[in-house]
């Protein structure tokens, strides 16, 4: 969990039922710039020799290059914002519907870098909520070969972090809160409400 008052804030525009979709987009692009941030903490860097205008001195660049997955549709909104901080990462879209039945995840469209082997590879969907679909997407992603990836949503619950960290320990969750539970409809609860249907403002 990212404990920031710009991350607390910016969620806040999000929760609230009046923010207009320009104000939901704004925020949602800003959020997923920090929660970037946050996750790209834990990355390996390489050492790079620079000349600055008075002398040569050390710096770094990222030892991997960076792969983009939103899971559509929500998780498209997450998307500009991170290019604008990592404009050089590659997107890979993965097309995932609920069940609305079942709440069991249904692929629908799947397109890949073929270079995800050896990528940093961040798997974005605003909202961990059953973990279904998640745990689906990150095994597609690793029978691409995937090795490092991140699951960055906006909120998360108890029962989709658990179901992520049982079927994939190895994948690593940042979420800007934790709410406590889900509704009979699979939706997070006090939650955001359909995050696809505020960002594309269909709901
Ligand atoms: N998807 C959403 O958009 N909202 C939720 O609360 C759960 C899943």
């Amino acid at each position: 969990m990212v404990d920031h008052p710009l991350v607390a804030s910016r969620l806040t525009l999000l929760r609230n039922q009046k923010s207009a979709a320009e104000t939901f987009r704004r925020a949602l692009q800003e959020l997923s710039i920090l929660l970037l941030t946050e996750g790209a903490r834990s990355w390996d860097t390489s050492p790079l020799d620079v000349e600055t205008p008075l002398r040569s001195c050390q710096g770094v660049v990222l030892s991997q290059h960076v792969v983009f997955v939103p899971i559509l549709r929500a998780g498209l909104g997450m998307l500009d914002g991170m290019l604008h901080l990592i404009p050089e990462a590659r997107v890979g879209h993965l097309g995932l519907y609920r069940d609305e039945l079942t709440l069991r995840p249904v692929i629908y469209y799947q397109r890949l870098p073929a270079s995800i082997a050896s990528a940093q590879v961040l798997l974005l969907d605003p909202m961990l909520a059953t973990g279904n679909s998640a745990s689906q997407a990150v095994t597609i992603l690793k029978e691409k070969g995937a090795q490092n990836i991140q699951f960055i949503c906006v909120l998360a619950c108890p029962p989709g972090i658990e179901q992520l960290q049982s079927q994939h320990p190895d994948v690593a969750i940042v979420t800007a809160a934790i709410d406590p539970e889900l509704n009979q409809f699979g939706y997070i609860v006090p939650g955001l409400g359909d995050a696809g249907d505020r960002y594309f403002g269909t709901g």
